[in-house]
């Protein structure tokens, strides 16, 4: 199936909608928070009990539950509604642990709790789950799912959920969970064994990859070695088969750790790997005795070139997606990188496909070797089976276990584990890459989404906190509650929902947002949200299964002039007043919904004659709208703004402009009863353009006998909105008339009647 390569992005926490396809940065839509709740396309987790450290550790689409690990709690959550009936485990460690813990120093930032970091299916009937338990893991069963209840009630037979921890039950969490609740772990369970990446001591200095829990033997990657790992991250675990033979199956895993050449040169300090094992690894037979004999990695390279020739390296590994295809072999893996550094702070997202990370770890292995002590390719003589290979496997029939792999064999892997080639992303470059921002990419997702026109790939991702400039051009759109880093993302296509978790809480965000975009079918069509479509009435969801003839979508072209034809007449826009006074500032507002459309404001006179305002000495443009400095009578008339986007002209704002006459204005409002020499704003007169106007009085200070005139009717509207808007405080006349007064843009605030 061929994947348009448009990309779209949502990125979460703080930022933007973006579109790559015509490879302008700048995001189309923005949305607020405000916004998204409003629209109730996103939805926070609303029962507050005493804890943090959300994570979404496991998603049971045929049940519809997300099982989330915090802080001593275990919580399952409808996927339909996370704030239906959650269903809540307290499982903390005991006082008599936290007690001890504390005695060991440790918990001087509230580590002595115990922190879930692990929720894997088991059975159908059961998951296993795992926490830290005030630094001495444990774990142990859950028992869950719809449950026919005994209570029989009035002949009815109620089913429910069913969430419980197996009572009596505990196993130790050592070499499954971490001791300390600030280090990264990623497992899967496989066939009843458990592997996992973890560090598995107290002091938290033994990372390994470890098996445990099943009917095979527990093996471990080699320990205090730093050619297997050298104070490695992890980030994700999973199976992915190689061959159509059980045999070949094998584990890979996304990881970062230090560089064993970080000398402060110029490599790098951090570098991002993938790994891999057998799962049918059983460890040697004299050496490697319970370690994994099949062990490799290799670096993954996610970098850009720039027009100097520098490349630059994002080698932060954050996070890893893989999104399935219909060959189980080959998924496609999406991951997400920052700079190692803290000098230039970017990331990147890049795509590999599972042929090239194959291709590497069958080239040539990584050795170090001349006077240099450099890395070179090993060129010399390589053992059967090549390492790597897994036993019984399509290389190795006659082989049944890596405990008969020949000592050579089992030598050259423990001194060897490094490939020499770094696997390269799809086309050799990001999918993505964000510079000069304030924040950093922490997880993504993917979506494949079917529109009328193809298939399009959706990448939600998060980020770290950004507090967002109040500038339009900046990214902020889908800003979620809290100012800390995304810590888990998971998506169900099925059901269109986003779950979003972090330190402090947990959110549902709907993927579907088509109510936002306008009112216009240009709007839905400019867009180009492959999850919405116009019906012929609104912007909809949609859904290639209940496909409409009157469904208009155009992902690729965004062309409202071919998919909108006879929709756009409906609904003009209403015209909307606004007055200034002679010699102020006046700001007229024009917001189009995208930032990629570029704005042309029109001036009409009276006489019908239109002309494009410029921007010169007395009118300023802005993101929001103009400012027009020195009113002058002439300035009078119809004020369009006209936006182009893709080709795609339409009029966002119209403002008829009333220029009131200075003088009656001053007259009207200068406060009675005061002395020509004290009137605070006789100067005005004298020096009428260095000064905005007066803001009116209160509406029952105007003398209602002038009201019957025309230039009178418009002051006394101008003035009663002017107050009316002031409504809400009212109590801060005083200070609005000083603020009015010291502040030119205060006239932005000028009252606009619809
Ligand atoms: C919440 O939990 C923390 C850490 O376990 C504990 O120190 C604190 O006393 C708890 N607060 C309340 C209100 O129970
Ligand atoms: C699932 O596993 C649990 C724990 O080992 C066990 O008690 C239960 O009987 C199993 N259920 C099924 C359906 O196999
Ligand atoms: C609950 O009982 C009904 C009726 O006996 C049955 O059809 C259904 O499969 C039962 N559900 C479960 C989860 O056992």
């Amino acid at each position: 199936m061929e994947i348009t390569q448009a990309l779209f992005l949502f990125m979460l926490s703080s930022s933007v909608y973006s579109f790559h396809a015509n490879s302008r940065s700048a995001p189309r839509v923005h949305l607020s928070y405000k916004e998204l709740m409003e629209t109730r396309t996103a939805r926070p987790f609303s029962f507050s009990f005493n804890t943090s450290d959300y994570r979404i550790l496991h998603m049971d689409q045929d049940q519809g539950r997300l099982y989330v690990g915090s802080r001593e709690y275990l919580v399952a959550l409808d996927m339909h509604n996370i704030n239906k009936e959650p269903l809540i485990i307290h499982w903390p460690a005991t006082t008599q642990r936290k007690g001890e813990c504390r005695m060991t120093g440790k918990g001087g930032q509230g580590e002595c709790a115990n922190f879930v970091r692990l929720i894997e299916p088991w059975n159908r009937t059961h998951l296993y789950t795992c926490g830290t338990g005030a630094y001495k893991p444990m774990c142990t069963f859950i028992n869950r799912g719809w449950r026919n209840t005994s209570i029989i009630n009035r002949g009815w037979r109620a089913e429910e959920y069913v969430f419980r921890l197996v009572p009596g039950y505990a196993d130790s969490g050592k070499g499954k969970c971490p001791y300390d609740p600030r280090q990264e772990n990623a497992a899967a369970l496989i066939g009843g064994n458990l592997y996992a990446g973890v560090h598995v001591d107290f002091m938290g200095t033994d990372p390994a990859i470890f098996r445990t829990l099943g009917d095979r033997p527990a093996v471990r990657t080699e320990q205090y070695d730093s050619r297997w790992l050298n104070e490695p991250v992890f980030v994700k675990i999973q199976k992915i088969p190689d061959s159509s033979e059980k045999n070949d199956d094998k584990l890979y895993f996304f990881f970062r750790e230090k560089s064993l050449d970080a000398t402060g040169g110029g490599s790098p300090s951090v570098l991002a790997r993938v790994g891999r094992v057998c799962l049918n690894d059983d460890g040697g037979q004299r050496s490697l005795v319970n370690k994994w004999t099949t062990f490799l990695k290799a670096r993954l390279v996610c970098s850009v070139i720039g027009t100097d020739g520098v490349e630059t390296y994002f080698d932060e590994l954050k996070d890893v997606f893989i999104q399935a295809t219909q060959d189980e072999r080959n998924p496609v893996v999406y991951a997400v990188f920052s700079t190692a550094g803290s000098v230039f702070k970017g990331s990147a997202v890049c795509m590999y496909h599972m042929s090239d990370i194959r291709k590497v770890f069958n080239g040539p292995f990584s050795h170090k070797h001349g006077h240099n002590y450099q890395w070179t390719p090993y060129t010399g003589k390589i053992p059967y089976p090549r390492p790597g290979t897994c036993p019984g496997g399509t290389f190795t029939p006659s082989l049944r276990s890596t405990k008969e792999f020949s000592d050579e064999a089992v030598n050259f892997v423990r001194a060897h584990p490094l490939m020499y080639h770094p696997v390269y992303p799809i086309n050799k470059r990001p999918l993505v890459v964000r510079t000069g921002v304030d924040y950093r990419f922490t997880s993504i997702v993917l979506d494949l989404v079917d529109a009328v026109d193809g298939r399009y790939e959706v990448l939600f991702l998060g980020t770290d906190p950004v507090l967002c400039p109040p500038d339009l051009s900046s990214v902020c759109s889908l800003y979620l509650q809290t100012p800390v880093p995304v810590k888990t993302l998971k998506i169900s296509s099925k059901r269109q929902q986003l779950y979003v978790s972090s330190e402090r809480g947990l959110t549902q965000v709907s993927l579907h947002r088509c109510g936002i975009y306008g009112k216009a079918c240009s709007d839905c069509c400019l867009a180009r949200d492959p999850y919405c479509a116009w019906d012929g009435e609104t912007c909809v969801a949609f859904s290639p299964s209940t496909k409409r003839r009157s469904r208009r979508q155009d992902i690729k072209h965004g062309d409202p002039l071919r998919q909108c034809r006879g929709f756009n007449a409906k609904g003009r826009l209403s015209e909307t007043v606004q007055f200034g006074v002679e010699g102020s500032s006046t700001f007229l507002e024009c917001q189009p919904r995208s930032p990629q459309a570029t704005v042309k404001w029109l001036y009409q006179k009276p006489d019908g004659r239109r002309k494009v305002v410029r921007q010169d000495r007395e009118v300023l443009k802005t993101g929001q709208g103009i400012l027009l400095k020195l009113l002058i009578h002439d300035d009078a008339g119809l004020y369009h703004c006209l936006a182009t986007e893709n080709n795609f002209k339409h009029t966002v704002a119209r403002v008829a402009l009333h220029i009131l006459d200075r003088e009656i204005v001053e007259a009207l409002t200068s406060p009675d009863g005061l002395p020509e020499d004290q009137n605070p704003y006789r100067h005005h007169q004298l020096h009428p353009h260095h000064h905005p106007p007066p803001p009116p009085p209160p509406p029952q200070a105007l003398p209602s006998q002038f009201s019957s005139q025309p230039e009178i009717r418009l002051i006394n509207q101008y003035c009663q909105s002017y107050w009316q808007q002031l409504k809400p405080d009212m109590s801060t006349k005083r200070t609005s008339r000083r603020h009015a007064n010291v502040q030119p843009e205060a006239s932005s605030g000028t009252p606009i009647i619809s």
